[in-house]
């Protein structure tokens, strides 16, 4: 999108939309697992570092691409968040493309958890994990040297229903400053979400850090405060 002239938005929203389609990616888009009640709930974010500006949204089910909902939302409303049943009706009234709040595949698998539930709960919760997933984090540098980013999942398999994780939320999931740099997150968004994380990781960047400095540092210093020490499943990129 880059080399062809578009724009560094495009370029996030695009590349997004690629692992959003995928269907066999398990953590983000229609494809990722679904939550507790047997439904997918998406969450996405976007950032322009050009005019600060932000668009998110948060347990949305039933549309292909929420970074473009989120998109849409940065740009033609005076909110920067919208949420479940406020999201999909804003997404249905701009003609977004819908898809199944479940394939079959899903639905199966969902059945064979559920049967499963109590062993697995038990489990992940003496692990202190979720099940499976992850997410995309994106950014983009532009040759004029405007920063762009993204974010998109489908969150922690089995979660309860209208949990929302780092990953839409300005500054955890996701933080453009357009004068220093942009950070995405991936990982266990609970884990992300306490500590700010990728606002962390452009701060350190402001102070003077490398990029991978700083994110070597944001772990760091969560890992300091955290009782669970490195053992927090979480990852940053930067640029
Ligand atoms: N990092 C994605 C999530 O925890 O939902």
């Amino acid at each position: 999108m880059i080399e062809g002239g578009g724009s560094g938005l495009d370029a996030v929203e695009q590349g997004i939309r690629v692992t959003e389609s995928d269907p066999g990616n398990p953590s983000v888009g229609l494809a990722g697992i679904q939550n507790a009640a047997g439904i997918v709930q998406l969450d996405a974010c976007i950032m322009s570092g050009p005019g600060h500006r932000a668009g998110a949204v948060g347990a949305v089910s039933g549309y292909r691409h929420p970074i473009s909902i989120a998109r849409r939302v940065m740009e033609t409303t005076r909110h920067v968040f919208l949420v479940g049943e406020g999201a999909e009706a804003f997404a249905k009234k701009h003609g977004f493309e819908e898809g199944p709040k479940v394939t079959p595949g899903q639905k199966a698998a969902w059945k064979k958890w559920k049967a499963a539930q109590a062993a697995e709960e038990a489990k992940a919760a003496k692990a202190g994990k979720p099940i499976n997933h992850d997410t995309i984090a994106l950014v983009a540098l532009m040759p004029d040297g405007n920063l762009f980013g993204g974010c998109s999942t489908s969150g922690w398999g089995y979660k309860i229903p209208g949990r929302v994780g780092d990953s839409p939320i300005i500054g955890s999931g996701l933080y453009v400053d357009n004068e220093v740099g942009a950070a995405g997150a991936t990982g266990i968004g609970e884990n992300v979400m306490r500590y700010c994380g990728s606002f962390l990781v452009v701060e350190y960047m402001r102070q003077g850090l490398h990029p991978q400095e700083a994110c070597i540092e944001t772990i760091r210093r969560i890992a300091r405060m955290d009782p669970k020490g490195y053992d927090l499943a979480i990852n940053f990129v930067a640029i």
